[in-house]
């Protein structure tokens, strides 16, 4: 008996099988009704008792080893062929949904395409700045109720007021900082958020997207301001669009106008998007003043030069005709998944 153990537990430590029926057909010729382990418990309850203390022992070391090699080798098997098992390489593939830009940056794009082709490049500021970019350096000065005209979010307000702290209420301070840094010729377009403390409604927001353009060199003209803007409003709107400027006033540009733009929506003849006017009011305009280039040490006697502003939102507004202004930050995947980028 005690060699026949010993023959068994040999072949268990060598067995290696390469399907699990072989490792099952092992298991039934070992622990099956009439395994080879069964037919030894049998032969062991009728040995004599001297041996059994010893066979019994090495019964159990048999019928341990044995579970744990058909384990084993019942585990090798299963991990290996589970890809085999799992995997269908024929099967379609999930697709990456991509997704699209958001109106804005869109409307925004475009905008900025139409004047690198005109040779601006594009120019960007910090959103949290000091009263000097946004106020000082625009020629509003101390207590000047213009200041009043844009209601400032203030992060700190100092003694000394130029250095003030407060959230950018229009992209104009990113002229500053250019000027103060390089000499004309300058032509940049500057893009960004903007924040104005008001209450938020389908007409207002307290935070919307602005583009800037400055153009600053030798003999800039009033003439070459209107062509540009013209230039631009056709490139977005359509070619048989036309502009109108009006007199009007900011602190930074002498003369100033508001641009602007003829109804793309009825041709001009009157509309409920421009009110029954056929004009589109889309920024404001105007020449750099003296001032404002003399602060930002720029000769004011040698070089002159245009800017102009326009809000991005009321652009897209025109464009894709939401009026809604709160649509455009609330992130409502189906508004969004509207738009498809262009740009
Ligand atoms: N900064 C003005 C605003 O936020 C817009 C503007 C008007 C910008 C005239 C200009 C400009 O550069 O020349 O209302």
């Amino acid at each position: 008996m005690l060699n026949k153990i010993s023959a068994l537990l040999s072949e268990v430590e060598e067995f290696t099988a390469d399907s699990a029926q072989k490792v099952e057909e092992f298991r039934i010729k070992l622990f099956g009704k009439k395994g080879e382990l069964t037919l030894l418990f049998e032969e062991f309850r009728q040995a004599p008792g001297e041996v059994k203390r010893e066979l019994g022992q090495k019964i159990n070391e048999l019928k341990s080893k044995a579970q744990s090699r058909i384990n084993e080798m019942k585990q090798a098997l299963e991990s290996s062929s589970a890809p085999a098992s799992t995997l269908d390489a024929s099967r379609p593939g999930t697709a990456d949904s991509a997704g699209t830009r958001h109106p804005i940056a869109t409307v925004r794009n475009e905008i900025l395409a139409v004047f690198r082709q005109l040779g601006f490049t594009v120019a960007e500021g910090p959103e949290v700045e000091d009263d000097w970019h946004v106020f000082g350096a625009l020629n509003f000065p101390p207590e000047h109720p213009a200041r009043d005209m844009q209601d400032t979010f203030f992060i700190e307000k100092r003694e000394d007021r130029e250095n003030s702290i407060l959230l950018r209420t229009h992209t104009s301070s990113i002229q500053v900082r250019v000027m103060e840094k390089s000499q004309p010729p300058i032509r940049i377009v500057c893009p960004g958020r903007v924040f104005r403390n008001e209450a938020i409604s389908a007409r207002a927001h307290c935070m919307f997207h602005q583009v800037e353009g400055l153009y600053v060199d030798q003999n800039v003209s009033f003439a070459d301001l209107k062509q540009t803007l013209l230039y631009f409003a056709r490139e977005l709107f359509g070619a048989s669009v036309e502009i109108r400027l009006r007199p009007s006033f900011f602190p930074f540009t002498e003369p100033s106008a508001e641009m602007d733009v003829s109804c793309s929506i009825c041709g001009g003849k009157g509309c409920n998007i421009c009110k029954g006017t056929g004009w589109l009011e889309v920024g404001g305009c105007g020449m750099v003043d003296q001032n404002v280039l003399e602060a930002c040490k720029i000769d004011s006697q040698k070089y002159s030069g245009f800017a102009f502003g326009m809000g991005v939102e009321r652009i897209a507004m025109l464009k894709y005709q939401v009026r809604d202004l709160r649509l455009y930050f609330e992130n409502d995947v189906r508004f969004l998944r509207q738009f498809t980028a262009a740009v």
